[in-house]
């Protein structure tokens, strides 16, 4: 079976994960020195956010050159260091593509390359993803498209010199050994500008079908995941189809409520669907633009819970920074602070993403836990001292060790069995172990014949309330 067929891949957002130099931000150095909570951790691969050179307007998702590393993150060398180590170590690294647009200090659109963007005389209606139209003047009095922030201008993917350029992007990280992509808007690229369709559009698929190619003129199981969302499951199964990428995220999963019925649903259809392509289902709870599971479903035991539901199931999973210490989002950032185009664009109306984005703590009593030698670009609540990775590590019930069990016990598996259960549990079985996740408030008695392997909460005979268990078969 192909490695990213069962993986778990954890999401490192760079800003925020280690910083090595002192100046508050996050680095590739620091990710390089911290790759040994990875590796205890048992994850099978990274992926990066971006790290290229950007204005950083958006967190880095408005890259200005797709072949360097951003100062603030370090240099070539220091990722080459960062790729060597991973490897070393027996994670698999994938990097993040964006290739819906670029940053407005491109040098395509700073030169005035209009054939690569999307230049109108006169703008439709469209709105940004990011509050406000869609369409931003320029001196001439034309308008460009931006589905994001106006610092980011979609690109023209008509033009054959966008598609080459891409290529080209591809095979510069896969020749440094990357092992894939996690493609931004993958949905997005091509848009049907008299039409209706921002997204899903059927010419995108072209696309992707020429970058798996390239992906597998290369040898060693090189993937890529795509970011398709607000989108059917089986409109999303068609970018993960023959000839095309490997995995899309499962946003419908992400976006579920703590309620079994809709959860069940979700499972069957996602299952469903990847089936139908023979793709591997994907599975994730929090990622650098969402709310915090542990906030959204409210609490630690939910979110622990919902934790080992989740890679209890068949085929592969995506963690993302910090879950692992159970963090919660960070509500009462200070305005000033503050930096997300969601936050600035809407006005103060949206609190935006960078709730999800505060530092981790690493270790000690104080801010910035270990984050770095200096501070931390977002402020850490005083309270993350209980939470730190080595507050946690050598605590056998702390949210990292149900982790570090879980991945540990985790084994492939590619079909889910319902089974009997009473009212507002999931309770199924895999070709590896038996699963049933309590989702009411209460205690149930279930009766597993196998061995208990692992529970998120203490068991006393019964399956207590939001808990989830695994037993083996
Ligand atoms: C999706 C990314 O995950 C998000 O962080 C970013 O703002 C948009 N795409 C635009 O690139």
């Amino acid at each position: 079976m192909e490695w990213w067929r069962h993986a778990v891949i954890y999401q490192v957002y760079p800003r925020s994960f280690a910083d090595s130099d002192g100046d508050g931000v996050g680095d590739l150095p620091g990710i390089t020195g911290r790759l040994g909570h990875l590796a205890d951790l048992g994850v099978d691969a990274l992926w990066l956010s971006p790290f290229y050179r950007s204005p950083m307007v958006d967190g880095g998702y408005d890259v200005s050159d797709y072949r360097d590393v951003d100062p603030v993150f370090g240099t070539l060398a220091d990722f080459d260091a960062l790729l060597a180590e991973a490897h070393r170590l027996g994670l698999r690294v994938i990097v993040d593509i964006v290739p819906n647009h670029t940053s407005s200090r491109h040098p395509w659109f700073v030169e005035g390359r209009r054939d690569r963007y999307i230049f109108r005389d006169t703008p439709n209606g469209w709105q940004s993803l990011f509050g406000g139209p869609a369409w931003t003047q320029v001196a001439d009095g034309q308008w460009y498209l931006h589905l994001f922030a106006p610092e980011q201008p979609d690109l023209n993917w008509h033009n054959p010199d966008v598609r080459a350029e891409f290529d080209d992007i591809l095979r510069f990280w896969l020749d440094r050994g990357v092992d894939g992509f996690r493609v931004d808007v993958a949905h997005g690229m091509i848009k049907d500008l008299a039409g209706v369709t921002l997204f899903d559009h059927e010419d995108v698929h072209e696309i992707h079908r020429g970058w798996r190619k390239i992906l597998d003129s290369y040898p060693g199981d090189r993937m890529a995941v795509a970011e398709v969302f607000d989108t059917a499951p089986a409109r999303v199964a068609r970018y993960v189809s023959v000839g095309e990428l490997h995995q899309a995220f499962n946003f419908d999963f992400l976006e579920a409520p703590w309620d079994p019925a809709v959860l069940r649903r979700i499972i069957d259809a996602s299952l469903a669907a990847a089936s139908q392509v023979g793709a591997p289902p994907t599975w994730v709870l929090s990622n650098h633009d969402r709310r915090r599971h542990v906030t959204r479903f409210g609490g630690v035991r939910r979110a622990r819970a919902a934790a080992l539901l989740m890679l209890g199931l068949p085929g592969s999973a995506y963690l993302y920074q910090g879950e692992e210490l159970g963090l919660p989002e960070v509500l009462d950032l200070p305005d000033e602070v503050r930096t997300d185009p969601q936050w600035v664009r809407s006005g103060g109306a949206e609190l935006g993403r960078d709730g999800c984005r505060v530092p981790l703590p690493w270790s000690g009593d104080a801010p910035p836990f270990g984050f770095g030698p200096g501070g931390s670009w977002l402020p850490q609540p005083a309270d993350w001292a209980a939470v730190t990775v080595e507050a946690q590590r050598k605590d056998p019930h702390s949210t990292l060790s149900l982790y570090r069990d879980a991945l540990r016990l985790r084994r492939p598996s590619t079909t889910l069995r319902w089974l009997d259960a009473p009212d507002g549990v999931l309770r199924f079985e895999t070709e590896t172990m038996r699963v049933a996740a309590n989702l009411t408030a209460g205690p149930v008695r279930i009766e597993e014949p196998a061995t208990l392997l692992l529970s998120s909460s203490e068991m006393a005979g019964e399956l207590p309330g939001d808990t989830t268990a695994w037993w083996g078969v």
